[in-house]
């Protein structure tokens, strides 16, 4: 059969390549793709991106399943006019995507479900807002409510930081309507874990936990970026973790939706801030929901399956996920992204990349801001490349990956070296 996956990056990349390994999948099509889907056999890419437009394509093209990538399509919609016209989609409603499209829309949620997150309040008047900071002290975080790329969170550390971010969104409307209402939030210490499962609406499906590196630089230094690399499984997810998880945050969100009378659907992604202590006494905390998978997370984990992810999807679709299971492969699977120069600022884009290795079922090379121009591939994006590899133990992973690093090229790139650290020092 035929499938479509909506979205450009890495983590698209990978859904393609997972899905591709079914034998009952002929051909998936990435919309709008990038050089690695275009190379990759058995799939094309197709430049749409209007969900009316993308309906239209597959119902032309008689693709019986499309799964979303990023956020940006959900909350245009794109569930709403599939479902619309009867065609199957794994997503959230442009509704349920509000966990993630509205940052105050997500406490409001959290505190009338009590879900455990920081404690919070919402301006639009910047003077009230310079208040609560001054009332609340330093270090404090300053969220854009909207989507903003990333780009719409600071975590201040001095009062002057806290109030120049408001300044900026509220004031000068430095992220535009995203950022014309802020939520302002305590900070809260800990590590941080990506926890994602599968919904239905009714039922959850939990991934194989991950760990995700926020910062540019190595030992976690830098501006914050989309993700320079992650790994699966975290350590810090112990199975008493995990089981606290579900009862403490997803099974909560997902029954609250419901009786809000917003069925999640799709991807549900609980960044978490899980606080010093024993597993007992460790306090679980949600810093953000994302209603879509994470890139980089997608990468390593899309390796650690075993079982044939269109039949999970089908059953996402159909509602019947308390059927459906992931086998899934005990190793570490361990991703680095290769980012081009001045990321995560505006990225110099056109730089000609070579030595990227032939994949191979456990070390695979995924694309994201990659195009192929007078037949060359080139950069197009900030994130360009992400390697990631599955093998014993995380010290092998990430010598693997790191030889295949070392041996592709572009000018500028840029890429941690210690990816999967807290790991190695959890062992
Ligand atoms: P978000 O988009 O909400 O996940 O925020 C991006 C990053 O900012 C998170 O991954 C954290 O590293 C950091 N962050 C967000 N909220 C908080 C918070 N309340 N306390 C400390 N760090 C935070
Ligand atoms: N890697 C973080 C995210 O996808 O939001």
């Amino acid at each position: 059969m035929k499938l479509l996956v909506i979205g450009s990056g890495g983590r698209e990349h990978a859904l393609a390549w997972k899905l591709l390994l079914s034998p009952r999948v002929q051909h998936v099509f990435v919309a709008p793709g990038n050089g690695g889907t275009a190379l990759m056999a058995h799939a094309s890419n197709v430049a749409l991106s209007d969900p009316s437009a993308l309906a239209d394509f597959v119902q032309r093209e008689n693709v019986r399943l499309t799964v979303v990538g990023p956020e940006a399509p959900l909350a245009a919609g794109v569930v709403d006019t599939f479902r619309a016209r009867g065609l199957a989609i794994f997503g959230p409603t442009r509704a349920a995507a509000q966990l993630e499209s509205s940052k105050d829309f997500a406490k409001a949620f959290m505190v009338r479900h009590q879900i455990p997150t920081a404690a919070y309040q919402t301006f639009t008047d910047p003077i009230a807002a310079h208040v609560y900071i001054d009332e609340r002290g330093a270090p404090i975080v300053i969220k854009a409510d909207g989507l903003a790329a990333g780009k719409g969170v600071v975590v201040a550390m001095t009062l002057g930081e806290a109030h120049a971010a408001v300044d900026a969104m509220l004031g000068d409307g430095a992220l535009g309507t995203a950022g014309a209402r802020v939520v302002i939030e305590d900070c809260l210490l800990g590590e941080e874990a990506s926890f994602i499962v599968l919904c239905d609406g009714q039922h959850i499906l939990p991934l194989a936990t991950s760990q995700d590196h926020k910062r540019l630089q190595d030992g976690d230094q830098g501006p914050n970026t989309g993700g320079m690399g992650a790994y699966s499984p975290a350590p810090v997810v112990t199975d008493a973790i995990h089981q606290r998880v579900m009862r403490e945050v997803i099974e909560p969100t997902i029954r609250g939706m419901d009786s809000d009378g917003i069925p999640f659907t799709g991807f549900l992604y609980a960044g978490l801030m899980i606080g010093p202590g024993d597993d007992a006494s460790r306090s679980i905390k949600v810093l953000e929901f994302n209603c879509r998978m994470g890139d980089p997370e997608t990468q390593p984990i899309m390796m650690r399956i075993r079982s044939d992810l269109l039949e999970v999807f089908e059953h996402g679709v159909a509602c019947s996920l308390d059927r459906a299971r992931i086998d899934w492969d005990p190793r570490t699977a361990l991703g680095v992204v290769m980012a081009s120069a001045n990321y995560p600022g505006t990225p110099r884009l056109g730089d000609a990349i070579s030595g990227i290795p032939d994949a191979e079922p456990d070390c695979v090379t995924f694309h994201a801001g990659t195009t192929i121009r007078d037949g060359t591939l080139v950069t197009s994006g900030g994130r360009v490349l992400c390697v990631t590899a599955l093998d014993d133990s995380v010290a092998a992973t990430r010598e693997r990956v790191y030889t295949v690093v070392d041996a592709i090229r572009f000018d500028g790139a840029q890429f941690r070296r210690d990816i999967g650290w807290r790991a190695l020092e959890a062992r």
